[in-house]
């Protein structure tokens, strides 16, 4: 990744910014003691920020992230949340429009990713499958499924898609709108569905 914005929590909270308007996100994300290096990065529209302790997050030059009324479905918001110890990376020139990632473990978006509107992209189940683990909302979460989310350079995200955990999406993939992907899809074709599977090649 060439360039980078690197978000590491300090003492202020970052929860602190979530209702700051696109203007001032990145001069308060400076403000809050966060690293800020990445260059053209934008903030339209409101994205909450959940940054846990001893989290990382990268987010490369160029980034975008359009959210409320700069985006094209009638979505509020996006959300960025990485918990502890989790690692977030998104590469250069990518965007997002009204979209969640929720990384618990490690979510890989590489360089010129379009992610459509209202897109949710997670590493995690958030609950366990036992039914009797749910109960114990504290067992519940740390008994969660979670694994690497992978998507490659050059991959387009049909609007409200779902990514879960343990997918790799090929580079130059394209994702229907409407996807949910749960398996891993190569690179290089159109692929969409629920569950996704690939529909063409695009070689
Ligand atoms: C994926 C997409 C770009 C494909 O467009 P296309 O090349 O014109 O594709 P076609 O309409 O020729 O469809 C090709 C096949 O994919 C299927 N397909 C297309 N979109 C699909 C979808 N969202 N879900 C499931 N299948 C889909 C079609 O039914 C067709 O299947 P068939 O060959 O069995 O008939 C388009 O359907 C799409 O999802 N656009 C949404 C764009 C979007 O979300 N932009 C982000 C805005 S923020």
């Amino acid at each position: 990744m060439v360039g980078s914005i690197l978000f590491r929590y300090k003492d202020v909270a970052i929860r602190k910014l979530q209702d700051l308007s696109e203007r001032r996100m990145l001069s308060s994300l400076a403000e809050a003691g966060v690293d800020i290096d990445g260059k053209g990065i934008s903030f339209k529209g409101k994205c909450y920020l959940y940054i846990s302790h001893g989290s990382r997050v990268f987010i490369g030059d160029g980034f975008i992230c359009n959210s409320g009324r700069f985006a094209i479905d009638n979505g509020g918001h996006s959300v960025i949340s990485v918990g502890d110890g989790a690692t977030l990376s998104i590469g250069a020139h990518s965007g997002m429009s009204n979209t969640s990632i929720q990384c618990r473990e490690e979510i890989v978006i590489g360089d010129y990713v379009n992610i459509g509107a209202g897109c949710l992209i997670m590493d995690s189940d958030f609950h366990s499958k036992d039914w009797m683990v749910r109960r114990d909302r504290v067992l519940d979460r740390q008994s969660a499924d979670k694994a690497s989310v992978h998507i490659g350079n050059d991959v387009f995200v049909g609007a409200r898609s779902i990514i879960c955990k343990g997918v790799t999406i090929g580079e130059r993939a394209i994702i229907a709108a409407g996807s949910v992907v749960v398996n891993d899809i190569p690179a290089d074709c159109l692929a969409g569905g629920n569950p996704a599977r690939v529909i063409r090649s695009l070689r």
